[in-house]
């Protein structure tokens, strides 16, 4: 440790969690290296640039690394805390796949020393940072390990999920409360002294395998409540009801607080990290499997309404409005809305149009497809059909004089003010399922 005090950091994965990461670590003062297997990534970040979209990041990451608090490398180096925020993903089998955070800690481990403290960021399944913690324990026999050892361990080993809000990122890391995960009580006493410097949320210490479940707990919960929702907003398509209204009423009762629906559930953690609990426990989860079932199915839903929409209109041409998997953000992983579109696209070709501000381009699948990307002017001048599928605020903003003539189709409950004028041989003009 340097003599100011201040930890060297290196943080590995810089993606949308370990970019601001790294970032905030900076800005608290500490020297920050971010270790990324993509030279594109590096590359980027050393110019004092970003590669993801995220509010207020460009400038930040541009500040730390003009004043050298921020460098990127594809080599790692000695530190004295390492923040592992790789990917997670499942297979297709829905198992996770934690070989990014096992190849994380074998890249690190030959450069730990005595006092280094290792934190597991990546959302894991229950169990990971034991498994990470025995493979450095192979890797590195020289040290002592905690939870292997009677004496006083060499290194520290931690889990501390991260449950930032894309598009609040920079503000979350900071305010947020965090549970933070030690092998034994004290790595968890070494981490919470590594977030106290940048985290001004509470700090809560706890052991590795409760905040490993913790993290997933909260997005099983989230997407079982969101599954209600759009159950509901299929029954009530189904029954000709405005699911809006039904819910915006039943919210009135105090102790219901019914989620928004939508076409479905996307991004990189909810859509995602239940499964790691169904994988841990597959005799045990039919709420959170069926859970996922039925958003998964709501996405199924609105293709089969959008395309009975489009079809019934052979003559209208046809926006579909969003790709991202949520509002205002620039992620289009797992995204239902992308997946709803390709599937207009491939089905309707030229016909369709993609309005999604935050996208470049349209991504591979639309390629060949006669699908054109526009933005929200030339639709709202030149299509027929609108189909809502992300709620980003430049939609939500467009007047109604703008879209009273439209037919909508809209799966966020954007805007509520659109007439709802149904006839027996049409879709309604605004469908609300
Ligand atoms: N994105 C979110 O909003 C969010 C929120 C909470 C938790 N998480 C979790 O955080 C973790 C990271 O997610 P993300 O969204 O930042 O992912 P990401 O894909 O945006 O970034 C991951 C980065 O890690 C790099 N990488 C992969 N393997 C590496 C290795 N062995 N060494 C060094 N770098 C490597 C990749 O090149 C990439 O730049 C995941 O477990 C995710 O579930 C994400």
């Amino acid at each position: 440790m340097k003599s100011d005090n201040k930890p060297d950091v290196c943080v590995v994965g810089l993606g949308y969690i370990g970019l601001p990461t790294a970032a905030v670590i900076a800005r608290a003062g500490c020297r920050v290296l971010g270790l990324d297997v993509s030279q594109r990534v590096v590359d980027t970040i050393n110019r004092g640039e970003i590669h993801i979209e995220e509010v207020d990041l460009d400038g930040l990451v541009q500040g730390v690394v003009a004043r050298g608090l921020l460098s990127a490398s594809t080599e790692e180096a000695p530190a004295d805390v390492f923040v592992i925020a790789v990917p997670t993903p499942f297979d297709k089998n829905h198992a996770p796949d934690i070989s990014y955070v096992l190849a994380a800690g074998r890249t690190i481990a030959p450069v730990l020393k005595a006092g280094d403290v290792v934190i597991l960021e990546s959302t894991s399944p229950v169990g990971t940072t034991e498994e990470l913690r025995d493979m450095i324990a192979q890797m590195r026999p020289d040290l002592k390990i905690p939870g292997l050892t009677r004496e006083t361990p060499d290194i520290s080993i931690a889990y501390c999920p991260e449950r930032v809000l894309p598009g609040r990122i920079l503000e979350e890391l900071t305010n947020n409360d965090r549970s933070i995960g030690g092998v034994t009580p004290r790595c968890a006493r070494k981490a919470l002294a590594f977030y106290k410097r940048f985290v001004r949320g509470e700090c809560v210490t706890t052991d590795a395998r409760s905040a490993e479940m913790t993290k997933l707990v909260e997005n099983a919960y989230r997407d079982v409540n969101i599954a209600f929702a759009n159950e509901l907003s299929v029954v009530a398509d189904k029954m000709g009801l405005d699911v809006w209204e039904v819910i915006r009423l039943a919210n009135r009762h105090p102790r219901v607080n019914i989620l928004s629906p939508g076409p479905g559930v996307g991004g990189h953690c909810i859509a995602v990290d239940p499964w790691f609990i169904v994988h841990g426990a597959p005799e045990h989860t039919p709420l959170i499997r069926t859970a996922r079932g039925v958003n998964d199915g709501k996405m199924h839903h609105v293709i089969a309404r959008a395309e009975e929409l489009v079809a019934a209109n052979p003559a209208a041409k046809v926006a579909c409005l969003g790709l991202a998997f949520k509002a205002n953000i620039d992620d289009f992983r797992e995204s239902p809305a992308r997946f709803v579109a390709s599937r207009l696209a491939r089905k309707f070709g030229s016909r369709v149009h993609i309005v999604e501000p935050y996208a470049a381009e349209l991504p591979i699948e639309f390629t060949d497809t006669g699908a054109v990307q526009i933005d929200i002017d030339d639709a709202l001048e030149t299509c027929d059909i609108l189909i809502v599928l992300v709620d980003h605020d430049v939609f939500r903003v467009v007047p109604l004089a703008e879209r009273a003539d439209k037919l909508v189709y809209d799966t966020r409950g954007i805007w509520p003010d659109q007439p709802r004028a149904v006839r027996e041989d049409a879709p309604a003009v605004r469908l609300a399922g």
